[in-house]
């Protein structure tokens, strides 16, 4: 589903992945200035940097933090929708979530294997999670109140999640921009079946109609938010732009979301929560109000209205799986055996 604020500065402590074992073993000073130049050359060339490549370990340690806050994101962003799949108004309903819920975790684990190419394993990237050190994306700590809630994220969450995704299709990381192109594909569906969902509803009852009102109302604000600070604000975007792993500023995303979401509010017959919403006709574009960034940094700190919620049910269904992991190993073990026997 989505990332926000990749670039946000790792927490302090944060210890330096794992490095990668490279044909190169361990460089010279001379060694070095070359394979930062071939590197710099391949950047600039916009050619693709693979796992078995040297890369600076800046640029590593941006890429692990980058790739695994976004599959924690696909991760956590399967519970408030996975909430609503026993609720489902119809056979029909249940089954679209389902999919869509779905291919939320197979995000999830391309993006951990995307993430382990870094020589980072997905077991350390889950336990950094759970100890509070990796994040996830903010708006998953919100709650789904209602059934349009489930609408309203595929809409526009879904919605932010491929304004945010599809740069990444061009990403200088080979492995995470090739997986990014099959979520990009995937996302889109789920966009759709939001936006579907909801205009059934505006079709519907007074009732049903105000249930969408209230549910964009709730969710206008955070999913602003989700593109992360204002360029401003923002100073490790400089750097992702410079290796190629962020290709549009945070402000640049978000203006381009706003202006491709208003029209799409007109034909649902919804308002959007903001009275300084308006286009302006010199630039081109919607001018729109001053984001809470009080509450963001709140939620993203882990005072959101789900955030334990969330940790806790995913530490509870990961503990819960450890057979399955042992039973993997225990497999793969015996196998190992069996085909050196062979
Ligand atoms: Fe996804
Ligand atoms: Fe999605």
């Amino acid at each position: 589903m989505y990332t926000q604020a990749m670039d946000m500065p790792p927490p302090a402590g944060e210890a330096l992945p794992k490095r990668h074992l490279s044909a190169v073993g361990s460089p010279d000073a001379a060694q070095l200035t070359a394979l930062q130049a071939k590197f710099d050359a391949k950047i600039d060339a916009d050619g693709r940097i693979e796992p078995q490549d040297w890369m600076p370990e800046a640029y590593r340690k941006t890429l692990v933090r980058q790739i695994s806050q976004h599959a924690h994101s696909e991760i956590i962003g399967m519970q408030p929708e996975g909430n609503w799949i026993s609720r489902a108004p119809s056979l029909k309903r249940k089954a679209i979530l389902l999919a869509k819920v779905q291919d939320e975790a197979g995000h999830g684990l391309y993006l951990y294997s995307a993430g382990e190419t870094l020589g980072t394993s997905r077991e350390e990237m889950v336990q950094a999670l759970h100890e509070g050190k990796a994040k996830y994306s903010s708006i998953f700590n919100y709650p789904t109140l209602t059934w349009a809630d489930v609408g309203v994220i595929g809409w526009l969450v879904d919605g932010a999640a491929i304004m945010n995704q599809v740069p990444i299709c061009r990403c200088s990381y080979g492995p995470y921009a090739r997986a990014m192109i099959r979520v990009c594909k995937e996302e889109s569906f789920h966009q759709r079946q939001g936006f579907e969902s909801l205009m059934a509803m505006m079709k519907g009852t007074t009732a049903q109609r105000e249930m969408v009102q209230d549910a964009v109302n709730r969710w206008w604000w955070p999913v602003l938010a989700m593109f992360g600070p204002p360029d401003a604000n923002s100073p490790n975007s400089a750097q992702g732009m410079r290796w190629g792993i962020k290709r549009l500023s945070n402000d640049e995303l978000r203006q381009r979301f706003v202006d491709a979401t208003v029209p799409q509010a007109k034909v649902l017959g919804v308002t959007l929560p903001d009275p300084d919403l308006k286009w302006n006709d010199t630039r081109q574009a919607h001018d729109f109000g001053e984001i809470d960034w009080d509450e963001f940094w709140q939620v993203v700190g882990g005072n959101g209205p789900c955030n334990a919620e969330r940790l806790a049910t995913h530490k509870k269904a990961h503990a819960q799986g450890a057979w399955v992991r042992e039973a993997a190993e225990a497999y793969a073990a015996k196998r190992a055996v069996d085909l050196k026997a062979a």
